[in-house]
This record gives C-alpha cells, structure tokens and sequence, in this order.
C-alpha cells in the first residue's frame, strides 16, 4: 500500500454483517487505523441513560454527548471509547444501550455533531477504515474505496444467536432475533438523515457464503488492487 499517502476506506452495512471485526483486521493488514462510529452512537446512548437524560429531549442530548468530548484511545486494539477521558469499556455494548441506540441515531442533531468528529478524526487519522451505516454516502463520500456489506436476515440472526451464545448471554428464540434484525434495519433505512444505503459506487459484498476471512481476503484484495490501479 502507498504509505504516505491519505486513505480512507469506508465500510456499510446494516448489524450482523459482520463490519466491525472485518473493518478492523482489514484496517490491520494495510496498515490503516480502524475507526467504529457505531461504538460513537452506542457511546451517547450509554451516556443518555447514565445520566437520565430525557431521550426526547434533543438539546439536552446533544449538549451532554458534545461536553463528554468523545473520543478515542489509539494505543489500544481495537480503540477504547473515551467519554469525559474515561474509558467506557463493555457499557456501550449492553443490552439497553442497543435497544436506545438506533432511535437515537435518527436525530439529526446528533448526526451532525457525529459526522463532525468522525471527519475531525479522519484529519488526525488520515489512512482509516471507517465502518457504520452512512461512512460512504454521507461522512466521506470521495473515500478512495467504498464497501456495503450485507446478508440475509436469518443469517444475520444466526450470527447474533451465536454471539449471544458465546458471552453466555440468554439467548432469544431465532425468529424473534430475526424480527429484531428487519425492524432495526427498516428504521436505519428510513430514517429521513444518513440512513442506511448502499452508495451506488460501493462495492456490495453478500457475506452470507463466505466466512470472516473469506470476507478480509475479498476486501483487501479489492483494496490493493484499486488502489495500485
Ligand atoms: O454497528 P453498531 O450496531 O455498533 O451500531 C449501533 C447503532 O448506531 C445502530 O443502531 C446504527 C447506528 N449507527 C448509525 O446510525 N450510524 C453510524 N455511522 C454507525 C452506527
């Protein structure tokens, strides 16, 4: 890969695609910095019912996501979320804070607020693999190259069945897993600012076949080859 050169390599889709942990071993074998926005908006989710901040109350919201100054610590893999200089570690990934966290992502203010720092840390990072729902279309629409990921709903339930499984968490029947998995994309696709699309120059990747490392190798090999083009 060049290695002076900015590159920001963007990655969409909606939950259970698998970005996150896909965004950041890509970001690890071209050497870019890897950047979770969903940890971003799980982040103000936490902080609004910490703090027991009316959802509904948008300034309120903004006011106290923008004071807590979010950010991110780069020495740790993957980046820990910081709000106030304090790590937020397993919070933003708790179960009340993935119920609030969608309807919350649908203020715009807020989204204005996110994508001003995610385009702040792009300055301070500029050779990123950045994933979440709107990277490509809103956040950086002239990224060098462009990825949607996505897979069928019952598949994406099955991962999430597996995951659950894992952290020894109860585990949901399939169905009611999957109903959960249309409502939440039905709401990041129709929410009328940044909802979830797919960029028509984005390169849609099915990674309902394929496995994690299927998925990396496909990417990276998009990756160099685009980029030494
Ligand atoms: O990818 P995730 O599950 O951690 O994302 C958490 C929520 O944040 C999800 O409901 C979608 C939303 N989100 C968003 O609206 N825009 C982004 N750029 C990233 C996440």
């Amino acid at each position: 890969m060049p290695i002076e050169s900015d590159l920001i390599i963007t990655i969409d889709g909606p939950a259970g695609t698998g970005k996150s942990t896909v965004a950041r071993l890509l970001a690890a074998r071209l050497g870019l910095d890897f950047l979770d926005t969903g940890a971003m908006y799980r982040a103000a989710a936490a902080i609004v019912i910490d703090r027991g901040i009316d959802p509904s109350d948008i300034e309120a919201v903004v006011e106290t996501v923008a004071d807590a100054d979010l950010h991110f610590d780069w020495e740790t893999d993957p980046p820990e979320m910081l709000a106030w200089l304090r790590p937020m570690n397993g919070r933003i990934r708790a179960a009340d804070v993935t119920k609030l966290v969608s309807p919350l992502a649908a203020l715009g203010e807020l989204r204005e607020h996110m994508v001003r720092k995610q385009r702040l840390i792009a300055k301070q990072h500029p050779r990123l693999v950045s994933e979440g729902r709107d990277q490509g279309s809103i956040v950086f629409p002239d990224a060098d190259v462009k990825f949607y990921l996505d897979a069928d709903p019952d598949v994406r339930a099955k991962r999430r069945a597996e995951q659950l499984a894992e952290g020894g968490q109860c585990m949901p029947e399939l169905d009611v897993l999957c109903d959960e998995i249309r409502e939440r994309d039905e709401r990041d696709m129709s929410r009328p600012v940044g909802p979830l699309v797919c960029p028509d120059d984005a390169i849609r990747v099915d990674t309902g076949p394929l496995t994690l490392t299927g998925v990396v190798d496909l990417l990276e090999a998009e990756c160099r080859a685009r980029i030494n083009a």
